[in-house]
């Protein structure tokens, strides 16, 4: 279903998320058919480009990112586009764009730039009355470094937007499995009845990636693992994987709920968090190399364990790891649930435990290991399978399963603010994240040295070990 015409001003229109993400993003929803032709992208950023430049760059970005993206209607696509030279802390560009900007259709603002801009932009779109009530403005990470300093965000942002106005992206919620995980908590009387303490044992959440700082060196130094995934896109996993049922899948019920597992979570005490950093190795530097500070104490890893205070989940460990220059690019969910109290069976595996994997990438899909008899004439023998469902073998041939980014900006043109981070809960989540912080540079932590290409410092082992437990591997 095509959204409505929009115009859709991209603040940092030549920059690298404009470029790799929301760009190409926009271009795939037209292919199917979502936007209208009423529809235009407006670039707008410090460049002195035209028209026409900001046509070539998309191009380029185009052979750069997508090439196997199907070209056939990029030019019809790029006739909604134009490019205007705007300095977001100058007068440049402002009254061309009040001219530009329709006013009798949605308009969005998308800040693709660093946060120190986001009050500039919106005062000046506020001065030169670009803006009304009507008006959305979509906001990306790092939302802030700290507490105070997503407080003062969203202070800049509410001076001239009300909170149904402000789209804070968390590109994980718009990954597909991610919405499927609630499909199959709140759509299915199966699994409810035993999410909970009860039959739940422990809950592993892994992001794991292969590549390195990627020339983000400055950016990354000055966060490390806990600030650029662990406050966000691991702490929204937690909170939809033990959240209670929302009353409607809408905005405020959905973000509510998730809100009071933030609130719920428990500090980690030192000796349950792990920090890591990767050394050279394996053919890669290593991460003081890649940063190009040779005494820095950023971790590039970190996994810890926590628990939800609440009814439901009281006592269940939550384990949480994340990493670059590991061994293998997934990220998934694994719910452990208990073996069953009694073994009624004469086999070793008969106290198997029975877990939910839902993995978000690759192969994203959702299995359930079970046990069954195994199959012949060999007595009781028992033996795991995996009910899986796998997306690519459900979807009908040739539907491709949406990026991230694709569901995301057409949300934000429905108006439909499910999948976005409200104010109260991306503080929360720096209230839960700062002490952790703070309490490494109090102590003077240093993070443990990791080989690339393995699962991370062993001390992570350690802290599932100490529980009893162990890792999944992981890929
Ligand atoms: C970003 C982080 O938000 O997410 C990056 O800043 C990280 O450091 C990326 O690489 C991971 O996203 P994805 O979708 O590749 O898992």
């Amino acid at each position: 279903i095509p959204v409505d015409p929009f115009d859709l001003v991209i603040f940092g229109g030549t920059g690298d998320l404009a470029r790799r993400k929301v760009i190409p993003s926009i271009y795939r929803r037209f292919l199917a058919g979502q936007v209208p032709d009423g529809a235009r992208l407006i670039g707008a950023a410090r460049s002195d480009l035209d028209d026409d430049g900001f046509r070539d760059m998309i191009r380029e970005a185009m052979d750069e990112f997508e090439p196997d993206t199907d070209r056939s209607r990029l030019d019809e696509f790029l006739a909604l586009t134009c490019y205007i030279p705007v300095d977001a802390r100058g007068d440049m560009g402002w009254e061309t764009l009040k001219k530009v900007v329709r006013g009798d259709v949605i308009s969005a603002f998308y800040f693709s730039v660093g946060p120190s801009l986001f009050g500039d932009l919106a005062e000046h779109l506020h001065a030169h009355e670009i803006i009304d009530g009507t008006s959305r403005v979509i906001v990306e990470k790092p939302f802030g470094h700290d507490l105070e300093s997503a407080k003062a965000l969203n202070a800049q942002l509410r001076a001239y937007f009300e909170e149904r106005q402000i789209y804070r992206i968390d590109h994980y919620l718009g990954k597909e499995t991610v919405q499927n995980l609630m499909a199959v908590r709140f759509a299915n009387v199966l699994f409810e009845p035993l999410w909970n303490s009860n039959y739940v044992d422990h809950i592993q959440i892994t992001v794991a990636e292969t590549i390195g700082v990627e020339g983000r060196g400055g950016y990354y130094d000055a966060s490390g693992a806990m600030r650029d995934m662990i406050q966000n896109h691991l702490m929204q996993l937690v909170c939809l994987i033990a959240m209670e049922p929302p009353n409607r899948f809408e905005a405020d019920p959905v973000r509510d709920e998730k809100l009071k597992v933030i609130h719920a979570l428990t500090q980690p005490e030192p000796h349950q968090v792990v920090r890591g950093q990767y050394e050279a190795g394996n053919g890669h530097a290593s991460y003081r190399e890649d940063v190009e500070d040779d005494r820095s104490r950023t971790e590039s890893y970190v996994a810890l364990r926590t628990t939800i205070d609440n009814w439901r989940w009281a006592g269940t460990p939550i384990y949480m790891r994340t990493g670059k220059r590991l061994s293998a690019k997934a990220s998934e969910i694994a719910v452990y649930f208990k073996a069953p109290p009694h073994a009624v069976f004469e086999d070793e595996g008969a106290r198997r435990q029975n877990v939910l994997t839902i993995r978000l990438q690759p192969n994203e899909g959702i299995t359930l290991d079970v046990t069954i008899k195994e199959p012949g004439p060999g007595g009781m023998r028992l033996a795991d399978v995996p009910l899986d469902m796998t997306f690519a073998e459900a979807l009908e041939e040739g539907t491709e399963v949406p990026e991230a980014y694709e569901r995301l900006i057409m949300d934000v043109m429905r108006g439909n603010q499910t999948l976005f981070m409200r104010g109260d809960e991306v503080e929360a989540a720096w209230a839960w994240a700062d002490p952790i912080i703070a309490s490494w540079t109090a102590r003077g932590d240093m993070p443990k040295p990791y080989e690339p290409g393995t699962a991370g410092p062993s001390d992570a082992d350690t802290l599932l070990r100490r529980d009893g437990r162990h890792w999944r591997s992981i890929g």
